[in-house]
């Protein structure tokens, strides 16, 4: 993928990746929109996680403003947006 058709892609961030909604939505949105880049946040990251191409899942207590200023670090390292923010928490 070229660093423009990157740049297009739709960005997606689901807050509660690891529960029962957040979990379920992501392997839909994963599923049903596939060029799209999807990030899910939670405090414990699972690693019986699936492997889903255009997901990426990333460590926030988002009740913590230190963890909040890492997260928004970290992702603004490929990001510059988000089109959609899905809170499931
Ligand atoms: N499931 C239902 O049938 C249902 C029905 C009606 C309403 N709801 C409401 O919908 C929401 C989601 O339900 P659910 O069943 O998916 O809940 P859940 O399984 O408990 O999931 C909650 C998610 O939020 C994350 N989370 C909680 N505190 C966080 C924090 N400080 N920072 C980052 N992530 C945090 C949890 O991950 P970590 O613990 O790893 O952080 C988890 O991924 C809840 O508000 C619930 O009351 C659910």
């Amino acid at each position: 993928m070229t660093l423009s058709a990157e740049m297009k892609s739709e960005v997606i961030l689901v807050v509660g990746s690891s529960g029962s909604i957040g979990s379920a939505l992501i392997d839909q949105l994963a599923q049903r929109k596939p060029t799209a880049q999807i990030y899910g946040i939670s405090r414990v990251l699972d690693g019986a996680k699936k492997a889903q191409a255009n997901v990426t899942y990333l460590q926030c207590d988002y009740a913590s403003e230190q963890a909040l200023s890492a997260f928004v670090s970290q992702f603004k390292e490929n990001q510059t947006h988000i089109d959609q923010l899905l809170v499931t928490s």
